[in-house]
């Protein structure tokens, strides 16, 4: 289940409806996805591709992507920090960027037009769209992992636009967690 944070309104929001619906009111898309078939998360990409093709070829039907694969991304992926400061600072592009998290977290920052910028902590069996031209910036967590499937309507992926507004210097990469709990619940 995604955490979402509004750090500005101090705001964080756990309940699956109101993420989904929150998140739908700034034009990203959220779902979570099982598996059609009992699947480990190390499995072989196309196992995996497998076991959510049914999702899969709906978001493919309705979004028009055309190619599906499996990224991997650990502590020892190589040029691992040059790939971290590519998506680290705020961007945008001319496809969606698509991802379901099969294992490993990470952290989105979206900056609606006008709203406040919302960090969306994702995990295994996490969907997000994050639709083209949106500005945003993606960090992982302290464990630099993560494995998750791509979608694409151009097969040969997209280049990031930077806005160069520097805003993502102004929010902490921080991944909270499962065992998360704001001051105010205690
Ligand atoms: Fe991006």
């Amino acid at each position: 289940m995604a955490l979402v944070r509004i750090p500005d309104e101090r705001r964080t929001l756990r309940d699956a409806e109101e993420i989904t619906g929150y998140l739908k009111s700034i034009g990203i898309d959220y779902e979570r996805w099982r598996p059609s078939r009992l699947v480990a998360s190390g499995a072989a990409a196309d196992e995996i591709l497998k076991a959510y093709a049914e999702d899969i070829e709906r978001l493919k039907a309705g979004g028009g992507y055309v190619t599906a694969d499996v990224i991997d991304v650990q502590p020892q992926t190589p040029g691992l920090e040059q790939m971290l400061a590519k998506f680290g600072r705020e961007h945008w592009h001319d496809d969606d960027e698509v991802r379901f998290v099969i294992h490993g977290r990470g952290l989105f920052h979206i900056r609606p037009r006008s709203a406040s910028v919302v960090a969306i902590e994702v995990e295994a069996g996490d969907l997000i769209r994050v639709p083209k031209q949106t500005w945003h910036w993606f960090d992982l967590c302290t464990d630099r992992t993560i494995r998750a499937i791509r979608l694409f309507k151009d097969p040969a992926g997209w280049v990031p636009n930077y806005t160069a507004s520097g805003i993502d210097r102004d929010y902490q990469p921080v991944c909270m967690g499962a065992a998360y709990f704001p001051a105010a619940s205690l």
